[in-house]
């Protein structure tokens, strides 16, 4: 099989690698959008027009599923996306509902860019699943662009990581693929007092899945 991962940036290698290593016996092939890196600050309009194009690119080009490896894409625009395209699309969002499940404390800190924290679909996620659990979303607005250039605040970073934990905060949900090349300096600073998730295991659990529909 073709599996096609389409992130702006960066974050959607980690995720294009993860699933190369659960499954060698698939072509992956990894497209981004860095010239228009971050995605979490832009309109639905401008990044359905950015980014359509490109899926529709990668479905002609032979993608049989492509995995939206970009929470920002997947909470703003996943219909939408779905209604314009043929391929199956697996969706990455935030891991709210493990992370309520999990929490003792009640309080779970999402970091998330700004477009995914103001979606329809993360306020659906809260609603579903983390009604009676506090949840802390912290300014990582400039997290994403800052981690595509190789330029990582990471006093910024871990102030923000210190913040949550004082506010009791055990679990963090890293909401964005970006940040997931920074998941064992968030676990460091979390220093065992918050668990940190991100969803790649998640994905090729569903990714198997659509696969083992398909075939
Ligand atoms: N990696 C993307 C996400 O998961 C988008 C980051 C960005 O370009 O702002 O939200």
């Amino acid at each position: 099989m073709i599996i096609g991962v389409f992130d702006s940036g960066i974050g959607g290698l980690s995720v294009a690698n993860a699933i190369k290593k659960a499954m060698p016996e698939h072509e992956i092939r990894f497209v981004n959008d860095r010239e228009h890196v971050p995605y979490g600050t832009k309109t639905k309009q401008e990044l359905l027009k950015l980014a359509l194009p490109i899926l529709t690119s990668m479905q002609a080009g032979g993608c049989q599923v492509i995995v939206i490896a970009c929470n920002t894409l997947s909470t703003t625009l996943i219909s939408d996306l779905r209604a314009k395209l043929s391929v199956p699309l697996v969706a990455i969002e935030p891991m709210v509902k493990p992370a309520a499940n999990m929490t003792k404390t009640g309080v779970i800190g999402v970091c998330a860019t700004p477009a995914t924290l103001a979606s329809n679909r993360y306020a659906q996620l809260k609603q579903d699943y983390a009604d009676g659990i506090k949840v802390i979303e912290p300014d990582c607005s400039n997290w994403a662009e800052l981690i595509e250039r190789d330029r990582i605040d990471r006093k910024q970073i871990k102030s923000t990581v210190d913040d949550l934990i004082l506010k009791g905060v055990d679990v963090i949900v890293l909401g964005c693929t970006h940040y997931h090349w920074i998941e064992e300096d968030v676990r460091k600073w979390a220093d065992g007092k918050a668990e940190v998730i991100q969803p790649e295991e998640a994905i090729i659990r569903r990714l198997r899945h659509t696969l083992e529909q398909l075939a």
